[in-house]
């Protein structure tokens, strides 16, 4: 059978395809599941300083043909510290199968600069205290949070942020999580400057959600969701050619140290093996997840395996970054 493990940022995966923080990421017990599933490592919800209920209801929508899905959650979570404890972390990994421990990573979306950098300070503090905390993924890619900017698109405050981190000094693992580029020439800025900081991200996850997205009622004849006026973003396998675009231009703009996540719209296991051809280290699944359950991560990792099988390729790494040209 082939090989389905990879790493992301020096953090060894026993299998490449693991959850996206977003759906079924807010508690302990929703995580338990993903762990016992074949997920590779766990993901937590994107934390704030303090936990919040998220924008008003409803602010979900899934179209009819299953083709494309939208939230304005606004970041509904229980707050770092909920997903530091050692309590939360314990009852998640404990469920892992036959005694194994997967990599548990934590995802935070602060509101500030202020925000982010007390909850990177409180999960070190964790971390040197042996909590079993692999990795952080640092949300710059939120487009529900009414009335601020996706920070990743305003470069001044990207490089700000990424400036002020890289000062701590801090010892754990860092990844990024960035919205889509719709332009080559923004994601290759964006790029540039993660390259500056080469030492301090070791890996990127590629894409949010593809903010700024509007579904309306033709019954009602209003949108669907009912917070931010309807504005949320769009995710499923309306966004794939998008986050295939995305993580393909990075992984050839970024410094090959710094490994590409991608996720967006994967449903199969082909989906996952497009995205390791385009240079994905690995892939996450969210809205998959959202509507089907962590059931998802099992049905995923056996249809990678039976392609991979059917291709002739031994491993997960045989086909990272393979893409052929087109002729
Ligand atoms: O689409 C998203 N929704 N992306 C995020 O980063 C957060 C989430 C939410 O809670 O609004």
């Amino acid at each position: 059978m082939a090989d389905l493990s990879s790493s992301v940022g020096g953090i060894p995966l026993v299998s490449c395809v693991y959850n996206a923080s977003g759906p079924r990421t807010g508690s302990s017990a929703a995580l338990s599941k993903i762990a016992a599933s074949s997920a590779g490592a766990i993901l937590t919800k994107s934390a704030t300083l303090e936990a919040q209920n998220g924008n008003p209801q409803p602010r979900t929508w899934h179209a009819e043909d299953n083709k494309a899905s939208m939230n304005s959650e606004g970041l509904p979570n229980s707050g770092i510290d909920y997903y530091i404890d050692s309590t939360t972390i314990q009852e998640t990994l404990e469920a892992c199968p036959n005694g194994t421990k997967k990599p548990y990573l934590v995802s935070i979306s602060g509101k500030t600069l202020q925000d982010n950098l007390e909850m990177l300070d409180r999960i070190a503090k964790k971390i040197s205290e042996g909590e079993p905390i692999a990795g952080v993924e640092l949300n710059l890619a939120c487009p529900n949070v009414i009335g601020k900017p996706i920070i990743a698109y305003d470069f001044d405050q990207m490089k700000d942020i990424l400036s002020t981190i890289s000062n701590k000094k801090y010892k754990f693992i860092l990844g990024l999580k960035l919205p889509p580029y719709l332009d080559s020439k923004h994601l290759q800025q964006a790029a540039a400057i993660i390259n500056d900081y080469s030492t301090l991200v070791s890996y990127v996850v590629c894409i949010n959600t593809i903010g700024n997205a509007l579904s309306v009622d033709e019954v009602s004849e209003s949108p669907f969701i009912s917070s931010n006026n309807g504005l949320a973003g769009l995710s499923g396998p309306a966004v794939k050619y998008t986050a295939l675009a995305n993580v393909r231009q990075m992984r050839q703009q970024l410094k090959s140290e710094i490994d590409v996540v991608g996720v967006g719209g994967i449903e199969s296991g082909t989906d996952a093996f497009l995205f390791l051809l385009c240079g994905a280290s690995a892939v996450q699944v969210g809205t998959c997840h959202w509507k089907e359950g962590p059931q998802c991560f099992d049905r995923i990792c056996t249809e990678l395996q039976q392609l991979l099988n059917e291709k002739g390729y031994t491993s997960v790494q045989d086909c990272i970054g393979k893409l052929k040209s087109w002729s």
